[in-house]
């Protein structure tokens, strides 16, 4: 039977008649437990969401960071596929961003400076001479308000971050909501929302390490990936877009067809050379402004596969370069060079810098929006 029909009348679930509006399958849940205290005695909490059909994922409102997230494999058997560590305390310690959402700026913004209506800001500069992910405490690096959400068939969390003005530098207090949730066809949707008092700007993302063979299970160098777009964003010795939009065609930058991450990130190429490996943001092709496929990563040692869907211009891919040997993660599996892997939505880094960019300022009266899907099934 179709995992997804209804028990009573065997139809799918949208369809079901037996009982028109109530569908009888498996129940999806939320729960929540306290999880720690940070350094200054803030309680935490976690947040575990179960579909119904095999998937579960963790939330802990710190840094409103994806902790875990289990997939089914081609065998039914799940495995967690995200890095991570098993206390709050090891995300306070050391976190290269696992699973958080960065911000209130993710990525870099050059020499840590911008302007905007004339008006000069000077940011912390916390990644060789740039600002990265927001600063010294950035949104990953926060506690976040949370409350369980349920809606039809999704099971959520929302958590809400009200960012003082002047925080880490930027102007304006902006308001910030963040949806996680899993629906009942294997996918977490993110939803990022946020209203400001005086003009800013802001670029959230989402920061998780997949390994689709599950975390802590070797390097990502397998894993075949295809990048919806024909253009990236060059980058300097600092890692900050040149401002060209190039073409990916006849570079090893192009995952236009699914290639093997580890195919050619060792090639002598300038940009692989700069990022240590993949570290750049792709300019997704896209027609309109809605959700569009922008990646699909696919494990052939699980069958797993994840696409990932999004409204925003762009997405950074990052092989997990930094990854060393020297971060022990969940169930003391240690974090060795490449394995995991980002697929971080976003709009370009240094955008504020870059008026050829499409733009990240916010004003009063306006709404940010993105809506990012990671859409999980086999093969
Ligand atoms: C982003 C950046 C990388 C790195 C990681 C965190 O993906 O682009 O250069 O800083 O975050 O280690």
């Amino acid at each position: 039977m179709n995992r997804f029909a209804c028990v009573l009348c065997g139809a799918v679930a949208a369809l079901c008649l037996t009982m028109p509006g109530v569908y009888a399958g498996p129940k999806p849940e939320v729960s929540q437990r306290p999880w720690g205290v940070t350094s200054d005695g803030q309680p935490v909490e976690l947040y575990t969401l179960a579909n119904g059909h095999g998937m579960k994922a963790a939330i802990t409102n710190y840094g409103a960071i994806l902790v875990s997230l289990e997939v089914p494999d081609r065998d039914g058997k799940t495995g967690d596929v995200v890095l991570g560590y098993d206390k709050v305390e090891d995300y306070i310690k050391d976190s290269p961003y696992f699973g958080c959402i960065a911000g209130r700026y993710a990525n870099r913004i050059a020499k840590g400076k911008f302007s905007l209506d004339g008006r000069e800001y000077s940011l912390a500069v916390n990644n060789g001479p740039n600002h990265l992910h927001g600063g010294l405490k950035g949104f990953d690096k926060v506690v976040w308000k949370a409350e369980p959400v349920r809606r039809g068939r999704v099971v959520g969390v929302r958590l809400t971050y009200v960012s003082p003005d002047g925080e880490e530098g930027y102007p304006g207090t902006l308001t910030c909501q963040v949806t996680y949730g899993l629906t009942a066809d294997n996918a977490l949707v993110i939803r990022y929302r946020a209203t400001t008092d005086a003009p800013t700007v802001l670029n959230l993302t989402h920061h998780s390490y997949f390994n689709l063979k599950g975390q802590g299970e070797g390097d990502i160098l397998d894993h075949l990936l295809m990048i919806n777009a024909d253009r990236y964003t060059p980058v300097d010795d600092t890692l900050i877009p040149t401002g060209e939009l190039a073409p990916v065609a006849g570079t090893p930058m192009d995952f236009t067809r699914p290639t093997a991450i580890g195919k050619r990130i060792n090639e002598d190429f300038v940009q692989l050379l700069r990022g240590g490996g993949y570290d750049h943001n792709y300019v997704l092709n896209r027609d309109g402004g809605g959700l569009s496929l922008a990646a699909r990563a696919y494990a052939p040692a699980t069958g797993r596969v994840m696409e990932v869907w999004t409204t925003e211009p762009g997405i950074q891919f990052y092989a997990g370069n930094f990854l060393d040997g020297t971060l022990t993660g969940k169930d003391g599996k240690v974090y060795k060079h490449r394995y995991g892997f980002c697929l971080e939505t976003q709009h370009f880094p240094d955008s504020p810098n870059q008026s050829d960019f499409p733009s990240v300022v916010l004003r009063p009266g306006e709404t940010y929006r993105q809506h990012t899907e990671y859409r999980f099934s086999v093969r």
